[in-house]
Parts: structure tokens; sequence; C-alpha cells
């Protein structure tokens, strides 16, 4: 039985007052880590203060990028290292977003995977097809190339452990959810690349969201279907009402 994982992608939004009052509002509300991983992928930017105010909650933090060294000479980006040292607990990595609009490669997002577990973190690595690769029929192939790219050189253990988000990019911020059953098969296409790659015992193990408009009127569709372990969430998970009624819907 996988446990699931909720996790919200605030991206560029919130200012500093914002994402302290959300955290204050939703902290004493979050249900156990037992039942159910609560994230929020905030901007690196309000990553410590939200620390500070998450302390003694079930609530877990999650960077929306890294950079794949620990140090140097690397202006403006973020060291997996340092997200480590604060307690920070997850990284997304390969969102279309940063594939689309600041060129990521699948080679990078490899490297990003590999620095974030070796600094003890947990990716969450994001795949998914654009309208006209999924208008073409091509959606299963393209996530077997990503996720295949992506994963490249990982353990079995490692894989075991991470979440991979399937978000079809035609699903985001656009109102148009994937049907449940298309999720739920997307999400297979997911798992069976993991099992061809690790076998079924590391398959069984991995934790797939789907994630693309949802919200707490539609999650719970999602959470029924078999290869669904999770959702990752954009928009619905700026208000806290939103983020605990999403929450609300699995425990
Ligand atoms: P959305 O975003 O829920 O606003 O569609 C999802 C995502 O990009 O992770």
């Amino acid at each position: 039985m996988r446990k699931p994982i909720i996790a919200g992608n605030w991206k560029m939004n919130k200012t500093l007052a914002e994402a302290k009052e959300f955290t204050l509002a939703v902290k004493d509300a979050i249900p156990s880590k037992d039942v159910v991983d609560s994230v929020i992928g905030s901007p690196a930017l309000f990553l410590a203060p939200m620390n500070c105010k998450r302390k003694d909650s079930e609530l877990q933090l999650a960077a929306q990028n890294c950079f794949w060294e620990n140090e140097g000479a690397y202006t403006g980006e973020t060291s997996p290292a340092a997200l480590a040292d604060m307690g920070i607990e997850y990284v997304i990595i390969g969102h279309s977003e940063r594939r689309e609009y600041f060129h990521e490669t699948d080679e990078e997002i490899n490297k990003k995977a590999k620095a974030i577990f070796a600094n003890g973190m947990t990716p969450i690595l994001c795949c998914g097809e654009t309208l006209e690769t999924y208008e073409a029929g091509k959606t299963a192939e393209w996530i077997e190339g990503q996720i295949t790219a992506d994963l490249k050189d990982l353990s079995a253990e490692q894989v075991s452990s991470m979440v991979i988000a399937y978000e079809p990019i035609w699903a985001i911020g656009t109102g148009k959810s994937a049907d449940a059953n298309i999720a739920d098969e997307i999400c297979g296409v997911v798992r069976k690349t993991v099992e061809k790659l690790y076998g079924n015992e590391v398959a069984e193990k991995v934790r797939i969201q789907y994630g693309g408009s949802v919200k707490p009127e539609n999650i719970a569709e999602y959470m029924a279907k078999e290869n669904v372990d999770g959702a990752l969430v954009g928009g619905a998970s700026l208000q806290p009402d939103s983020f605990l009624a999403l929450l609300s819907a699995v425990k």
C-alpha cells in the first residue's frame, strides 16, 4: 500500500507575508504523516521563513528547482546541500514550465535527481506531453522516453523512494483536467516503464502523482484510481482552505 502524497506547487506566486500567513493558517490542520504526505513547493525565497513557521507541524516543504552542484561559481542557482541543511524534504524537478521556458534537458534533470538523493532529499520528477503529442497518440512513447532518460543510473532503492508526477502540459493551469481514466492509464505507463527498468518490486513502491487542474472538487476521482498515488497541484494549492480541502479528500 503506497502512502498518498499531495504536493502544492506555488510556482512564482505570493509575497513573504502571504507565505507566512498561509503556513500559520494550515500548520495545525495538516493530517498525520503516517496517513498522507502533505507538501508545499514554495518559491526558494520563502522556504526558510516557512520552515520556521511550520515548527511542530506535519507540513513538509519542497523547493521547485535546484542545481546539481552543492557549491561553487553558479550565480543565481540554489544549492541542494543548502536546501537539505535547512530541512527541506523534497525538490520538484523537470516541471514542464522549466523544460519549456528554461530549456532544461533530461540530462540536466537526471543530474539534479542524483544531487537531490546525494543530499538525502526526495525528488518529485515531473513528466508530461504536449497537446500535439497527445493528439497524435504518442503519449506513452513520449513518457517512456522522458522517464528512461531522467532516471538514468539511479539505483533501484532511489527510484523506489521517489515521486513521479504525470502532468499533461495541456491540462496545466488550463482548467482542462485530464479524465481520471486517462490519468490512471498514463500513470500506469509511468509504472510500467519503471517496471521495465527496475522490476516489479520497485514499480510497486514508486509513488506516482497526477497533476493538471486538480482541485478539491475532482481530486477524489483521481485518488480512486489504482495507479494514482497523489496529486501535484498548482492553482488550488494557493489558498489555505483549498489546500486543506485537497488533503481531507484523501485522509
Ligand atoms: P495546476 O498546475 O494545478 O494549476 O494546473 C499544476 C502544476 O503545474 O503542477
